[in-house]
């Protein structure tokens, strides 16, 4: 009996030194010391022997129990050291491989332009001022001179909240606001950026766009002014040897009015598609603000003159990059504005 669990023993040491993983050594474990186990079905023989033979025999069954499951722990801390190196050699980084790269984001086209028209008249002087979207008919028309049955309410489709509510048509209506707030002081000097509404919707026009509106308000002040300030803008946003040209035009809000338009960067003058051959592109409308609209906000116009001029942001952004439907500006496709 001796000798069998001693053989035991030896064999259960070299099935232990083959055995690779976990599961193996627990299957020798059980193999060996489980319950229905090799060693302990000999140990539950021992009531067959003799007094003399059992404590020695029992002796040796712990010795070799004790020798197994020492083997067992050796064999188990190897086995887990193994599979930990195998599973950091098989995790191994490569901290040189690029990583994963966010897109980085920009101003949209028509931001980008309009934060340059502001930057070039606050750099003239001129101060930033806004007035609601959803504005009344009052400033939007009437303090305009154009009241309830003007023909040129026509020139600007309008959506009509009720009928003394709309959605502006123009940013006009900030210079009737900031006149009211403002008098009787001068000088005023202001440009009002910000969105539009008309109902109009094709290649070149969209229910909502951007306007920005300049309004100046002081004495003396003369057509030349006028000339001058949308000269020095035109040349800062446009180049500088862009020429300016009035032509004869009309608004209600201003008398005279003026149409103001650029040589064609694209061509310098000598005719092009940007320009449909003409060598000039319109770029804003403007004018002397009208007696009327000053009285209206309570200045006295024998005391003091205006110019006020209003450009669309959509247009210029247009004519600078040479996009030719505007609602492109509009759809947010990733592959049209990443170009800007
Ligand atoms: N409000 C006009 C429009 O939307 C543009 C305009 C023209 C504004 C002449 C002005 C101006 O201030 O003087 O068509």
């Amino acid at each position: 009996m001796e000798q069998k669990l001693r053989n035991l023993s030896q064999e259960a040491l070299t099935a232990l030194g083959a055995a690779h993983t976990p599961e193996e050594l627990n299957d020798i474990r059980v193999k060996y010391l489980g319950k229905k186990g090799e060693v302990t079905q000999v140990l539950r023989g021992m009531g067959a022997l003799s007094a003399e033979e059992r404590p020695k025999l029992g002796q040796v069954a712990n010795e070799v129990r004790v020798a197994i499951e020492k083997a067992l722990e050796e064999r188990n801390n190897r086995v887990k050291e193994a599979q930990k190196e195998k599973m950091l050699a098989a995790e191994t980084i490569d901290i040189t491989l690029p990583g994963n790269r966010f897109g980085l984001g920009r101003l949209h086209p028509l931001t980008q332009v309009m934060q340059e028209i502001e930057n070039i008249f606050m750099g003239l002087g001129f101060k930033i001022a806004e007035g609601p979207e959803i504005e009344l008919d009052y400033y939007n028309f009437e303090a305009l001179n154009l009241p309830k049955d003007h023909p040129a309410r026509d020139m600007q489709d309008t959506f009509f909240i009720n009928p003394e509510v709309l959605l502006r048509t123009h940013t006009s209506p900030v210079q009737a606001r900031t006149m009211e707030k403002m008098v009787p002081q001068v000088p005023i000097k202001i440009i009002c950026p910000g969105r539009v509404y008309r109902r109009d919707d094709d290649a070149t026009h969209s229910p909502m766009f951007h306007q920005v509106e300049g309004l100046v308000v002081d004495k003396h002040i003369t057509f030349a002014d006028l000339k001058g300030i949308l000269a020095t803008f035109a040349k800062q946003m446009f180049g500088p040897e862009t020429k300016t040209r009035l032509r004869p035009s009309y608004f209600p809000f201003t008398e005279p009015s003026a149409e103001v338009d650029i040589s064609c960067f694209n061509c310098k003058g000598s005719g092009c598609r940007v320009c449909k051959g003409s060598g000039w592109l319109e770029i804003l409308g403007s004018g002397m603000v009208h007696p009327r609209v000053l009285e209206m906000s309570g200045y006295n116009p024998e005391e003091v003159t205006g110019f006020a001029f209003g450009m669309g942001v959509e247009r210029i952004a247009m004519l600078k990059y040479g996009i030719d439907d505007l609602r492109l500006l509009f759809d947010n496709d990733l592959r049209f504005l990443a170009q800007f």
